[in-house]
């Protein structure tokens, strides 16, 4: 096993294991159980039950990477930044993804687990429990879906285009510039989708069942693991401004089936 490979192996199994939690609570854990990080913003103890179990696994293979992991940012015990400068291997983990449709039974939610080498998406391991459907991809080994490879759809134009997207639920301030792209999108494309789990918009796009995919302000640990999917199944990702994710600090993401869509769809949402 070459050591990329065996890094998914793991980040595959982290994310099985946070996984089996969601389906252990699930339906029976709802909105009362939980709290609010912010508004509309919830968190409860399946997040961080399924985000220990992802860790224990991590850490028992790997004790001396470096972690960060949503529900536990400052307590990883690693420096995320000091991974990336000595060029090793930061674990980059979302335990629930759509926690707000888990608490409703809502079933499109995921474990995210990415793994970046010097800063450079290299793994990327997402479960999503509810359907047992798995995708992983490793840097230059193409993208699968529960064994089968899988590439991104064919559609190079807007107005053919199926388009996922995500809310500005954190950030009201954000509504009327999110409104007037909704607005453009909606206009130019033929059909938008709001999932509510932003590592399985990633797969959906990854397999062809999105085209393209925009939301205002996603965090490291939402694409991490969907974006080296995304990449290896023949997708692309930026910026809203078009430079790669890691530079800018607003947390926009544009993604898309190939690097022509990407564009397109930029030029839709304007600057
Ligand atoms: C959220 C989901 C959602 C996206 C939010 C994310 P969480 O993750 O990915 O689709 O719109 O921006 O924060 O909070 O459920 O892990
Ligand atoms: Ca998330
Ligand atoms: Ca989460």
């Amino acid at each position: 096993m070459t050591p990329t490979a065996e890094l998914l192996a793991i980040a595959l199994k982290a994310a099985e294991a946070a996984a089996r939690v969601h389906l252990l609570y699930r339906g029976r854990v709802g909105v009362r159980d939980a709290v609010q990080k912010g508004p509309s913003d919830f968190v409860s103890f399946v997040d961080t039950e399924a985000e220990k179990a992802a860790l224990d696994v991590i850490r028992e293979r790997f004790p001396e990477h470096a972690i960060l992991a949503e529900e536990s940012p400052m307590s990883a015990g690693s420096s995320p930044s000091g991974a990336v400068r000595a060029g090793g291997p930061l674990w980059i983990v979302d335990p629930l993804d759509g926690t707000t449709n888990y608490l409703h039974g809502h079933p499109m939610y995921s474990a995210s687990v990415g793994v970046a080498i010097g800063g450079e998406p290299t793994v990327g391991a997402i479960v999503a429990s509810e359907t047992e459907d798995r995708w992983w991809a490793e840097k230059g080994a193409g993208a699968y879906r529960n064994g089968e490879r899988i590439h991104t759809s064919s559609v190079r134009n807007m107005a053919e285009a199926l388009v996922g997207t995500g809310f500005p639920f954190r950030r009201p301030e954000e509504l009327p510039r999110y409104l007037e792209e909704f607005r453009r999108v909606f206009g130019a494309c033929s059909g938008i989708r709001r999932g509510g789990s932003a590592a399985l918009d990633f797969c959906y796009l990854a397999q062809g069942s999105l085209d393209a995919f925009w939301e205002g302000n996603l965090a490291p640990w939402d694409v991490a693991a969907g974006r080296v999917i995304l990449a290896e199944a023949g997708g692309a990702a930026s910026r809203r401004d078009g430079s790669p994710i890691e530079t800018a600090e607003d947390g926009s993401v544009v993604a898309a089936n190939s690097a022509e869509l990407l564009e397109a769809v930029r030029m839709v949402l304007g600057p």
